[in-house]
């Protein structure tokens, strides 16, 4: 079969890296895909343009035989990729324009969530500014001010002071900064507690959990700083206790697929929970995303047993309860190697070097998210370039092989944390 995958990111290259292992898979397109995805001796990365109606890769698609897309970022998702493929016949993987609101909609997605009953903070939303400063000033700090839309994961501040709540308000609502995301805002209730990413594979009815992951969003060590889109993961995420696991499977992602096909939205595709366990350990969900994660997916599909062209076709047919999901009992850790200067401005196109110098495995890849081809030479085009994954059977070796990789690696500016994977090693201690 052959398997196109969207997106040129971290997780692309996790999927393909694990699509081309299937026995099933002749060949994995990848649009724009990146020069570690291309280095993949299945794989061929093609340039397709993303239009409204995606009518270019629809028919690129059916000329070149296309048997499975495979959607990895949410804009696409959100602006009906899905849809438009499957009216053309073409299979795909992922949620409908519909169902993608669950992430597409901060709104939708809040008000679903109370309407069903799946554990959440409180929540207001406002169009006018004058009334939501008036509410701000009700609350206590921390402050949780996010835009409706998708705001390529900027949308949401945690505002510390009331002066950087009320500058996120008028950023949405007088200054429109997100354009048509702004037009409105939601002021949540502050979770704390120990943030979690469980993620479900789903094909409307029968919702199978993955194994837990937990994403590292603020930039700097000990969680300090401004939110980035992921600094580093790991699998399995020990705040997520077997209890637990069972409790947000029942009250969040079964809830959450049932509730949405009782509403006629049948949801095909991943589902994302990303949780706050309190310190009572009750989940409550921050946020749903539509598709994996990033770059939670690099250290899960690396744990991923069973062959993912078998789940993922499971899911398009609508016959989930087939597959049963097999984890790897080594945890595995990505640490994120990031331009200087992100998630602020960063310059890009620096030199990539000692790339060659790693001994990748299967248990041991460099995944690029960021990176581009300067002729022979590989150099920097994002925030965040690679996601250097390892698994091992004591996470603590995981972490070390991990850092041991990224010691090999240099670019200019190059920034990583050193505390990845620090939460679940002091959960094992205690
Ligand atoms: P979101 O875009 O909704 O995923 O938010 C981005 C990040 O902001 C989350 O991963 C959390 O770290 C933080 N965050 C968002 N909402 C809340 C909340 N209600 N309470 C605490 N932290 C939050
Ligand atoms: N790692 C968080 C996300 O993919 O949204």
């Amino acid at each position: 079969m052959k398997v196109l995958v969207i997106g040129g990111g971290g997780r692309e290259h996790a999927l393909v890296w694990k699509l081309a292992q299937s026995a099933r898979v002749d060949k994995v397109y990848c649009a724009p895909g990146n020069p570690g995805i291309a280095r993949i001796s299945k794989a061929e990365c093609v340039d397709l343009k993303l239009s409204e109606d995606f009518a270019e890769a629809r028919q690129w698609a059916r000329q070149n035989g296309i048997g499975l897309t495979v959607v990895g970022p949410e804009a696409p998702l959100v602006n009906g990729i899905v849809d438009a493929f499957e009216a053309d016949g073409l299979r795909v993987f992922g949620p409908s324009r519909a169902a993608s609101q669950m992430e597409g909609s901060k709104i939708f997605c809040k008000d679903f969530m109370l309407e069903a009953g799946i554990p959440t903070g409180a929540a207001r939303y406002f169009t006018e500014s004058e009334p939501a400063l008036a509410y701000l000033k009700t609350l206590q700090p921390p402050y949780v001010i996010k835009a409706f839309g998708l705001a390529a994961g900027k949308g949401a501040v945690v505002a510390p002071s009331f002066k950087e709540a009320e500058d996120a308000v008028r950023d949405n609502l007088d200054r429109a900064i997100f354009g048509e995301a702004s037009q409105r805002i939601l002021i949540e209730e502050f979770l704390h507690g120990e943030e979690a990413s469980m993620l479900a594979f789903s094909d409307g009815e029968t919702v199978l959990p993955m194994s837990s992951a937990q994403d590292h969003k603020p930039i700097g060590e000990g969680d300090q700083g401004p939110n980035t889109g992921g600094m580093g993961a790991y699998s399995p995420a020990p705040v997520v206790t077997p209890s637990l696991e069972k409790e947000i499977f029942e009250t969040v992602l079964k809830r959450a697929v049932d509730g949405l096909r009782a509403r006629g939205i049948p949801y095909k595709g991943i589902l994302y929970a990303g949780l706050m366990i309190g310190p009572n350990g009750e989940p409550r969900v921050v946020e749903f995303n539509c598709r994996f994660g990033d770059p939670e997916t690099q250290p899960l599909l690396m744990r991923l047993e069973t062959d993912l062209v078998d789940v993922m076709e499971a899911v398009v047919e609508g016959r989930l309860h087939e597959i049963e999901l097999k984890w790897k009992a080594d945890p595995a850790v990505c640490v994120v190697m990031a331009s200087g200067g992100y998630p602020g401005d960063y310059e890009k196109g620096k030199s990539i070097e000692g790339l060659d110098d790693v001994a990748e495995d299967d248990s041991a890849v460099v995944f690029h998210a960021g990176t581009t081809a300067d002729g022979d030479q590989i150099v920097t085009s994002g925030g965040r370039v690679l996601g250097v994954t390892a698994s091992a059977p004591k996470l603590e070796d995981a972490i070390a092989r991990a850092y041991e990789m990224c010691g090999k690696i240099r670019f200019e500016g190059a920034y990583l944390r050193t505390d990845i994977g620090r939460k679940a090693l002091d959960r094992e201690e205690a």
